[in-house]
């Protein structure tokens, strides 16, 4: 929980999105921040400062000349200032980002932005047109020069019935740009590739195998090496869950094909290079695949016989593929077991020459295949066992890549 404890001061403007404004505050709860709200006169008129101080606990900053009892200053501003660990404006209005981008500090909202010192993060909300206004690019464009982080906007719909690019980003991706703020960026020198997903191994064209990996876990492998400085390929199996912004997503369907994408990531990167196998490979695949879709046999023989052949192990086809192109990759591996989770683990770390295995008991329902919260346990190559609580994924994923950077490289 990386947000525990951190303030975050939530500067609110006038706009159809302000609604989203209650939805992060209930996300930024839930992990734990104390957040503080400044409210422009125009964003009071759409929603109460009453419904942000009962959500909040706290306090909200609407008028210029308030002096809130926030212990350190009288002064609001500077008050808030010294306490804010980051300072997010959302929705962000075209006239918040221009009076932003120009250092007018005549609301509490734009007076925050001069006077906090501490990360900045925007996320616009307006209409397609002002949005590609130049005027309104070239401000955007001075922000992030200056350092602010911006969360969208992205495609969506509009105020006024229209469609197009002004839409306010999705809150997880928003709570996820305030996360990447306290991630120490000690993977910048690393190419993180992460497997994540099934694989579907076609039996005809309207049929296939595949497992019940959702992708939950690999994905959020994939969020936090970015957010920790990596560069991430994520090669995936077809899964119906949303990237992280930033991170390099390939598209798979069978075993051969993550195979070929695994092999491609590998050879063109120029890092430290680390594949992060958190994906369900079929082990199997059909023998032939029938071109034409298997009609139902309808003698009284109810039984079809589908005969499987062994898909090859990724993991020692990868491994043996970097040594061929003489590159030294780190491989780390999952285990997902059904019983004796340890023992079949570790019988994986020498099989497939892993760095560590991480180890899911995938009999269970609250963990392991598409559940929010993962259980492991990480096996080392010295065959010492370390067990992680049942945590988010997001969580298991910082942990798996805390032990990445420990990694030995020759
Ligand atoms: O995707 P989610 O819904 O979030 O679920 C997460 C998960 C349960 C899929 C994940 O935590 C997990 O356990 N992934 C590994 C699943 C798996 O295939 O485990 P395994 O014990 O069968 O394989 C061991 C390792 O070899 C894995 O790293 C696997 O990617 C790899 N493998 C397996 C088969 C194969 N033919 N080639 C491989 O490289």
């Amino acid at each position: 929980m990386i947000l525990k404890d951190k303030t975050i001061i939530l500067g609110v403007t006038a706009s159809i999105a302000e609604y989203r404004a209650l939805e992060l505050i209930s996300a930024l709860k839930k992990e734990g921040c104390n957040i503080h709200i400044a409210l422009t006169k125009e964003a009071a008129q759409f929603i109460s400062p009453t419904m942000f101080k009962a959500l909040t606990n706290n306090d909200v900053y609407c008028d210029v000349l308030e002096e809130l009892d926030l212990g350190s200053t009288n002064i609001t501003h500077i008050a808030l200032a010294d306490i804010a660990d980051v300072f997010v404006v959302m929705p962000a209005t075209a006239n918040i980002i221009a009076k932003m981008a120009s250092g007018v500090a005549d609301d509490v909202v734009s007076l925050l932005s001069v006077s906090t010192h501490c990360p900045k993060i925007i996320a616009p909300a307006m209409n397609s047109y002002m949005y590609s206004n130049s005027i309104v690019q070239s401000n955007i464009e001075k922000l992030k020069n200056a350092g602010y982080l911006f969360a969208g906007p992205i495609e969506g719909d509009l105020a006024c019935n229209a469609k197009g690019i002004g839409h306010i980003a999705d809150t997880q991706d928003i709570l996820d740009i305030i996360k990447s703020v306290f991630f120490e960026k000690t993977l910048t020198n690393y190419k993180i590739i992460v497997s994540a997903g099934p694989t579907q191994e076609a039996i005809d064209p309207v049929r296939y195998i595949t497992n019940h990996s959702s992708g939950k876990m690999g994905f959020a492998i994939a969020k936090i090496a970015h957010m920790m400085g990596a560069d991430v390929t994520l090669v995936s199996g077809p899964v119906h869950i949303k990237e992280a912004p930033g991170v390099k997503r390939v598209d798979v369907k069978s075993a051969l094909d993550m195979l070929t994408s695994l092999k491609n990531e590998i050879e063109i990167s120029n890092k430290k290079t680390v594949v992060i196998m958190a994906s369900a490979v079929g082990d199997f695949a059909p023998l032939k695949y029938v071109d034409k879709k298997i009609k139902k046999i309808d003698n009284n023989n109810n039984n079809i016989n589908l005969l499987l052949k062994k898909n090859p192990d990724l993991t020692i086809e990868i491994g043996n593929f970097a040594k061929s192109i003489n590159k030294d990759v780190k491989i780390v591996g999952f285990a997902a077991e059904t019983d004796d989770l340890i023992e079949n683990a570790t019988k994986k770390i020498k099989s497939k020459s892993l760095e560590f295995i991480v180890a899911n008991d995938v009999s269970r329902k609250d963990i392991g295949f598409n559940s929010s919260e993962n259980e492991v346990s990480i096996i080392y190559k010295n065959g010492s066992v370390e067990k992680l609580h049942k945590m988010e994924k997001d969580d298991v994923a910082y942990q798996i890549l805390k032990r990445v950077e420990g990694i030995k490289w020759i």
